[in-house]
């Protein structure tokens, strides 16, 4: 189970993605970034947040720690904004909690460096998860003392749309020719060599299993929440022996490998 707080205040908006997060306090004194149930894409962004992130994590990966977020939308009464007022108003209840990086900056390829064994690991981990989301237009990766980590995952798993397509998930082939990450020679046999063996049913069935029920209640087609669980853990389970075979990188990645200069990198940075 992820572990539970309650929202105490709304501090303000991030403005930087789509979907309008807010930076809020919880009670824990912790500060989150919270993604609304009630965003435009709804509570699917947020069970693949929970999932993806849940087993992100479990493979090694830097994930800030999340959090099932009980919002009370009285808190935001103060917000002048009327849309993020609407988005309040419609997502009382539990949210997501992304423990907030303070300073964190932007991914930014000219200024940070990544060997070929860690482009290879994430650009592995999104073709399993078949994230869009992390092309170099959008990167999705935060740069916090000094480490690369990995924020929003709201847009994989693209066949929780329709789930009677899921099965043909397993061998699709993944989109990479625009990751942020190809241009840095990523070695997708080495993580396909390490990672693919540690996508257990049991490692799925874990990452599933914090998922609130309250995002998985009513699913058509299916009579429980542990019943949608079970067929996210099925299609990763199918997908993950076969996919860096199918992983599409642009033509020339290996050729034009970007190097940040020494002083612009972050190596040693500390705070
Ligand atoms: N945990 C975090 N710590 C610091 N900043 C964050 C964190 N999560 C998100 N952000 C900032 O908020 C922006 C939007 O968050 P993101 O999860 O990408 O939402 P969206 O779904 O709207 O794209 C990010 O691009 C980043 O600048
Ligand atoms: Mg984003």
């Amino acid at each position: 189970m992820l572990k539970e707080v309650t929202a105490t205040r709304y501090i303000t908006p991030l403005r930087e993605g789509g979907s309008l997060p807010g930076l809020v306090e919880a009670d824990d004194l912790g500060a989150y970034v919270m993604k609304f149930t009630g965003a435009g894409q709804g509570r699917k962004t947020l069970v693949a947040e929970v999932i993806c992130g849940q087993l992100a994590r479990r493979l090694g990966f830097r994930v800030p720690g999340l959090a099932a977020l009980d919002l009370d939308p009285v808190i935001g009464l103060g917000e002048p904004d009327p849309e993020v007022q609407g988005l309040l108003k419609g997502s009382g209840g539990t949210n997501l909690g992304m423990r907030f990086l303070p300073r964190a900056l932007g991914f930014d390829p000219l200024a940070y460096a990544v060997d070929p064994v860690q482009a290879g690991r994430i650009i592995w981990f999104d073709a399993l998860i078949n994230n869009v989301d992390r092309s170099w237009r959008n990167p999705n990766m935060l740069v916090w003392n000094g480490e690369l980590w990995l924020i929003d995952h709201g847009a994989s798993m693209i066949w929780h749309h329709n789930w009677r397509g899921a099965p043909a998930w397993a061998g699709k082939p993944y989109d990479a020719t625009d990751h942020a990450l190809a241009p840095f020679g990523p070695d997708l046999a080495a993580a396909a060599a390490d990672l693919a063996p540690r996508i257990t049913e049991d490692l799925l069935a874990e990452a599933a299993a914090d998922v609130p029920d309250v995002w998985l209640t009513d699913e058509p087609g299916f009579d429980s929440p542990d019943a949608v669980r079970r067929a996210y853990v099925e299609t990763l389970l199918e997908r993950a022996p076969g996919i860096h075979e199918r992983i599409e990188l642009p033509k020339a990645a290996a050729a034009a490998t970007p190097r940040a200069t020494g002083w612009i990198t972050y190596e040693g940075a500390g705070q």
